[in-house]
């Protein structure tokens, strides 16, 4: 008896989020969407960070990011001094990024979906890991060549207030707060709204230690 009932309620909560919080006109927090998939999720991980390594890049501006990128998928997006973009290579090995793992797809897929951006096809994981006070100024994601997909972002470990501005630099962003197993959607008309991430305070994840690690998958090519 408990082995179906086990199977339907784990496949009733890959698709329903414990609850959905509106942020915007087209952009929806979707609490603990990614719970379910973390055991499978955290292996492919690894794998993909022991191909491709965190690494600390470097602005057009010329300082140092305080949060450690990787990426996953046929496009990696990368920064030097020369600027902004996508790439097929990973610069640190000239070998091509580690492709897409199936989980980590299907959760940015099902997740779009569940925010009603159906056929969402990612072929970039951009991966952020912030240790306490690291932070991600406000920006907007434009290297992709299209906008028609949404931007879909996992948060891992320890919390964040992660910062959703307008379309204008100086709009006051709202603050909202992102917990291990949050998933953030957001496209349409909310695309290109700034977004950032506030420093992160010191603390200790029972599962992912003292860090938060990020997954930001979109349509780039
Ligand atoms: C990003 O915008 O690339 C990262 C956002 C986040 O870490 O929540
Ligand atoms: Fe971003």
């Amino acid at each position: 008896m408990a082995g179906p009932t086990a199977d339907l309620f784990a496949d009733e909560a890959l698709q329903q989020p414990a609850s959905r919080e509106q942020i915007g006109e087209q952009s929806w927090v979707l609490r603990g969407f990614a719970l379910p998939w973390i055991d499978r999720l955290l292996p492919e991980l690894r794998s993909v960070l022991a191909r491709s390594p965190f690494r600390r890049m470097v602005t057009p501006g010329g300082f140092t990011m305080s949060a450690a990128l990787s990426s996953c998928g046929a496009l990696g997006w990368t920064t030097d001094s020369t600027g902004y973009r996508y790439s097929p290579i990973d610069p640190n090995n000239q070998q091509p990024w580690p492709a897409l793992p199936d989980a980590l797809r299907q959760l940015a897929e099902q997740a779009a979906a569940n925010a009603g951006f159906a056929d969402f096809a990612p072929d970039a994981c951009l991966i952020n890991r912030y240790v306490p006070g690291a932070k991600m100024s406000l920006h907007q994601d434009k290297n992709e060549r299209h906008y028609t997909a949404p931007v879909v972002s996992v948060s891992l470990g320890l919390p964040a207030i992660f910062l959703f501005g307008g379309h204008a630099r100086s709009d006051t962003p709202q603050k909202v707060s992102l917990f291990h197993g949050d998933v953030v959607v957001w496209g349409g008309v909310d695309r290109l709204r700034f977004h950032g991430v506030m420093p992160i305070k010191n603390g200790e994840h029972p599962i992912m230690g003292a860090q938060r690690i990020n997954l930001t998958f979109r349509t780039a090519g």
